[in-house]
């Protein structure tokens, strides 16, 4: 029986922040949360620096790397401002999503493919400062692919089609977007990829993908923070985590 590599949680505290913005005043602080889950056992922080600010914002990012202990993974556009103030901050890792400005959350997956030539030049930067960039795309093999040959050495796996469907209990779209994350994750890997996977995941999804051994880190905001508001944040990151240790102990097959 092989071990399988510890899994990570990264909780995104972008909605801290949303909730912030509504009343446009100080609290609740991202940063608050992203400390209080350290504690609570979080591996690492993640935050989404939108071009239209409607949640992080530039001081955040700030706070976010010089007050927490654990990695700061920055979520970001490819643009030259955004790559501006990444570098400027320094974070562990930066992982790079398509952005649209009428889009409610990150919808789809980074176009690897159709936007190589402009994509390589924001790795090879980020690459070159010592940044680790993760490329956000769908578990497509040529996205797959090309991600490892622009020499990105991170893939997160969009999540999200997966998890609405599993979430609408429509059983044969979850199954199919299942197998395509399996046989994705598998294909990453043996493409040389480190694999990270996030997007509306909640304890069920979570548990279920963290017996995929190829995956080394989940990203986890919105349903942690819709939780914590009624059992706690602290409490919400030990029930992920509990969840995350079950559905790594399940011996699937997916080796
Ligand atoms: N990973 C990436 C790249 C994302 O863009 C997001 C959403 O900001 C997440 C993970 C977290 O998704 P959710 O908030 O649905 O858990």
């Amino acid at each position: 029986m092989s071990v399988l590599p510890p899994l990570r949680l990264g909780v995104n505290v972008d909605h801290v922040a949303t909730l912030r913005n509504a009343r446009n005043g100080r609290a609740p602080d991202p940063v608050r949360a992203a400390l209080l889950a350290i504690e609570a056992g979080a591996d690492g922080i993640t935050a989404h620096l939108r071009e239209d600010r409607r949640h992080i914002r530039d001081d955040d990012m700030t706070r976010l790397k010089a007050e927490i202990s654990k990695p700061l993974n920055f979520e970001m556009a490819a643009t030259e401002d955004m790559l501006r103030i990444a570098l400027a901050t320094g974070p562990h890792a930066v992982c790079l999503v398509p952005e649209r400005r009428e889009e409610l959350t990150t919808e789809g997956g980074l176009d690897v493919v159709g936007q190589q030539k402009a994509l390589a030049p924001f790795i090879t930067r980020l690459n070159d400062a010592g940044v680790r960039v993760s490329l956000f795309i769908a578990a497509d093999p040529a996205q797959i692919e090309m991600a490892a040959k622009l020499r990105a050495p991170v893939i997160e796996i969009h999540t999200g089609a997966w998890c609405d469907a599993v979430v609408a209990d429509d059983k044969a779209k979850a199954e199919s977007e299942w197998q395509r994350i399996v046989s994705g994750a598998a294909l990453a890997q043996s493409a040389g990829l480190e694999v990270h996977a996030g997007h509306g995941l909640d304890y069920v999804t979570a548990e279920k993908i963290a017996a995929l051994p190829q995956i080394v880190e989940l990203n986890i905001g919105y349903f942690m923070m819709g939780e914590a508001m009624f059992v706690g944040l602290t409490q919400t990151v030990l029930d992920m985590r509990a969840a995350m240790d079950r559905g790594r102990k399940t011996l699937r097959t997916y080796l």
